[in-house]
């Protein structure tokens, strides 16, 4: 049993994240960093670039390429996982590579790659969308032109519940996880994808979760930037 008498076996409410913590700019040696908690998830992230795109094949002559690399660390799932990108990571660096090129004025920086590190260091279902709102903070650390700051959030169905950012047993469990990222000012979607089923009603409720779950990480991805930038104001003696 997964949720009773409203309340689910972490003790949140159906519309409630797991904690959030963002901070920007932890590495020193990349141009633009993000550290994320995300309940029991862990991800780093780091942006590199633009610069000249290599092979050169892979450029395009009127834009950036962004290449986001998703990758799981051998100790952040409790079976090692095995080194190296398998058919999952590959999948998710796709879906993230498409929706981050979305936001990035990619048009201003012809024959460039802008590279994406996404490392997780611990897993606990919602790494996808963990790594994507880490890694666009990296960008805006970064300085990367983008017009919006883009935001990944899932939500799903659990014992015939729809409920907002599945944590690990409930997405092994559960009936139906789906995660999307959005352009937060205009709320256009950048990525969806649904594990499992959901009718169409319980579709639209779980995608208003998990806008308003978008919503509210969006704030602490604003406020994660603004406590890297903020300027002390000193007082003089
Ligand atoms: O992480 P996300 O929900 O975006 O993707 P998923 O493919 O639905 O994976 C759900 C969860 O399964 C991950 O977050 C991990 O906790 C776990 N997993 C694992 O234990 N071992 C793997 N090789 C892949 C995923």
């Amino acid at each position: 049993m997964l949720i009773k008498d409203g309340i689910r076996m972490d003790g949140r409410k159906p519309d409630e994240l797991r904690p959030i913590k963002i901070e920007a700019g932890v590495l020193h040696r990349a141009q633009g960093s993000c550290y994320l908690e995300w309940g029991g998830n862990k991800v780093m992230a780091a942006v590199y670039g633009p610069r000249e795109a290599i092979p050169r094949h892979i450029q395009h002559p009127l834009k950036a390429v962004i290449n986001a690399r998703y990758n799981m660390v051998p100790f952040s799932v409790s079976d090692r996982k095995r080194p190296g990108p398998d058919r999952r990571s590959v999948e998710i660096s796709k879906v993230t590579s498409e929706a981050l090129e979305h936001v990035v004025f990619t048009g201003l920086f012809p024959r460039t790659m802008i590279d994406v590190c996404i490392e997780v260091l611990g897993a606990e279902a919602g790494t996808r969308c963990a790594g994507l709102t880490a890694a666009a903070v990296a960008l805006a650390d970064a300085g990367i032109p983008m017009r919006d700051l883009p935001v990944a959030c899932a939500a799903g169905k659990i014992d015939g519940t729809v409920v907002l950012d599945l944590a690990g047993d409930e997405d092994c469990e559960g009936e139906a996880d789906m995660p999307i990222a959005i352009a937060p000012r205009t709320e256009e979607i950048l990525l969806m994808q649904m594990d499992g089923h959901m009718t169409y009603q319980e579709f639209e409720e779980a995608l208003e979760l998990a806008l308003k779950g978008c919503r509210e990480v969006s704030k602490l991805q604003k406020e994660a930037l603004l406590r890297k930038y903020e300027t002390k104001n000193e007082v003089a003696p």
